[in-house]
């Protein structure tokens, strides 16, 4: 499997966040994860699909939205009109095969996440309703800098074990929050191919050594 590097612009220094954007870019990221946070599913604010229009210029990198807001569904169409790639929706949140639809309906990529108190099983029917991507939430959403929790390798073995069981053994998997130097290569030996960092990258003295020691 090919290792996919998701740097998440919430560690950014939100009054540049274009620069911080193109500097990902320079630096051999694969894609900008960026963090949505209603203060409703989660408690903190952060940005809605403007700032996704505004980033959307800086770089041809796709953009990896995390929609961790009540009612994704009134969303959706905002974020394909700012150029979002991927939208991953909470499993919590709403009905996961309606809104696959949607999100496929503007031509974007369809991602399943799951907080880390959620049961992984909850995501086996989106790899059997065609997600392109899950997301395994390695930290209680809502802020960066927190620790990794451990019990999420095994739930990303659970997952990878089901996406081979279902002939999709090469699905993408991305793990969310806490990942640094140390843990990621247990991340990735449990069966992860798609790497969020924020803290780790934004807080590198070399983003380009941090972002290839992270997918080596
Ligand atoms: C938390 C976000 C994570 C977080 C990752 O709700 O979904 O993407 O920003 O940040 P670090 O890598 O700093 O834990
Ligand atoms: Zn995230």
């Amino acid at each position: 499997m090919n290792i996919k590097i998701a740097p998440s612009i919430l560690a950014s220094d939100f009054s540049r966040v274009g620069k911080a954007v193109e500097e990902l870019e320079r630096c051999g990221a694969d894609y900008v994860h960026c963090d949505v946070m209603d203060g409703n599913f989660v408690p903190p604010i952060t940005f809605g699909a403007q700032m996704v229009k505004a980033i959307r210029p800086h770089t041809k990198l796709p953009l990896d939205c995390h929609l961790m807001v009540l009612h994704p569904e009134t969303h959706i169409e905002d974020f394909a009109r700012a150029g979002a790639d991927i939208v991953t929706v909470h499993a919590e949140a709403c009905d996961l095969g309606a809104l696959f639809k949607t999100i496929a309906s503007f031509g974007m990529k369809k991602s399943a996440v799951v907080n880390p108190e959620t049961p992984v099983e909850a995501l086996f029917p989106a790899v059997d309703g065609g997600a392109d991507m899950l997301l395994l939430m390695s930290v209680h959403p809502g802020w960066g800098g927190q620790k990794f929790i451990g019990g999420t390798l095994k739930k990303i073995e659970t997952l990878r074990n089901y996406c081979i069981r279902q002939g999709k053994p090469d699905l993408d998997i991305e793990v969310d929050g806490g990942i640094t130097e140390e843990n990621v290569k247990d991340v990735i030996s449990a069966g992860a191919n798609v790497i969020v960092a924020g803290s780790t990258v934004f807080r590198a003295a070399d983003m380009a050594a941090t972002i290839r020691r992270l997918r080596a």
